[in-house]
């Protein structure tokens, strides 16, 4: 295997080479993306490069891209262990490589099973995932057919993850770039969109939902997931939510139909609301830190430790029109 993850210095900061990105991405702040993978950009950069340098090779490879995204094949997995340990902490997966199971802290494939079924035989599309964190369900969108998929997640860390992943699926077909939902050209590029797990960051859901929109071809697909609350009511968190800091909005499932209608899509359909459980999302070797359990009232696992209805998750799946959007801005 060629190890595609020199360290280099250039002006006293460390940079990366990189894998080569796709060049078809029109618009896109690409050069930015790419000084981001630089000790200037993140001081844990270093640790987290010295880490993928250190991947021992595998060989025998076979990839299958089914619950558990998997790189099996002949790899020294103390060093693997070891190397892959730097870029804790690992939230999406579950994920494998040789005989390591990175037992994340979310069973991502719980939510991509309640999603998949709507969605289908993705064959040839171009996805693009926003907030894919490390870039798990590009691998799942691949197996179901995808051609190409772009995620885009501004945290670092899950980059560099996917990196990690990418060195031994060598498969060059699912990325994770780091940028935000926007700083993205807001131009009709892509067949499915997600945004899972991003809207209630976002001061301003709407004009993110519009985004989404935009950024999708006529005709195509939008998928929408997000923490919600039951009854009329959106829940606007005076501080915490589940002790997430940067919570703006919790909807209504009512209210996220509101958007993707108000954003011009048609064919709103819930696919999905499930309660999050602990067995979802939990602390795990290979996620140290506290997680939802720690986040619930001791006493009421009903309600968050703020108080506020415990999580619970829909996923909505709408198309954009086959003609143009009002007031789309393209
Ligand atoms: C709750 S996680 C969801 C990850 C994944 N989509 C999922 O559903 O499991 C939210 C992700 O959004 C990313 N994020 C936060 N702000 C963002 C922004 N402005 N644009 C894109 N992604 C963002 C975070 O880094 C994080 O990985």
């Amino acid at each position: 295997m060629v190890s595609l993850y020199e360290l280099g210095i250039f002006s006293g900061v460390s940079l990366m080479r990189l894998p080569p990105w796709p060049d078809d991405l029109v618009g896109w702040p690409l050069d930015t993306a790419k000084a981001r993978f630089s000790s200037e950009h993140h001081g844990d950069f270093n640790k987290w490069a010295n880490a993928l340098a250190t991947l021992p090779p595998l060989t025998q490879l076979q990839v299958s891209y089914a619950d558990t995204v998997t790189a099996a094949g002949t790899v020294d997995d103390v060093a693997l262990t070891a190397a892959l340990q730097q870029l804790h902490p690992w939230r999406k997966g579950p994920l494998q490589i040789g005989n390591t199971t990175i037992d994340t802290e979310w069973r991502s494939d719980w939510k991509w099973a309640r999603v998949a079924p709507a969605l289908g035989d993705l064959s040839g599309e171009r996805i693009l995932d926003i907030g894919c964190g490390n870039g798990y369900f590009g691998w799942r969108m691949l197996a179901a057919g995808a051609k190409e998929v772009i995620g885009v997640d501004p945290t670092l860390l899950f980059c560099m993850q996917h990196l990690a992943i990418q060195y031994y699926t060598q498969d060059f077909r699912n990325w994770v770039l780091p940028l935000k939902a926007e700083e993205l050209p807001s131009t009709a590029q892509f067949d499915t969109v997600f945004s899972m797990g991003v809207v209630y960051h976002r001061r301003d859901p709407l004009d993110h939902v519009r985004q989404l929109a935009a950024l999708t071809h006529p005709g195509g697909r939008v998928v929408l997931e997000s923490l919600i609350v039951e009854g009329d009511a959106d829940l606007i968190p005076a501080d915490r939510y589940a002790r997430m800091r940067n919570v703006w909005c919790v909807p209504t499932v009512t209210r996220m139909q509101a958007w993707m209608a108000e954003a011009g899509l048609i064919n709103i359909e819930v696919v999905d609301v499930s309660p999050t459980r602990v067995e979802e999302q939990r602390s795990t070797a290979w996620m140290r830190f506290e997680s939802l359990a720690d986040s619930l009232d001791p006493n009421n696992a009903d309600r968050t430790i703020e108080g506020h209805p415990a999580p619970i998750r829909a996923m909505l799946v709408a198309n954009r029109p086959n003609t143009a959007i009002q007031g789309a801005s393209e």
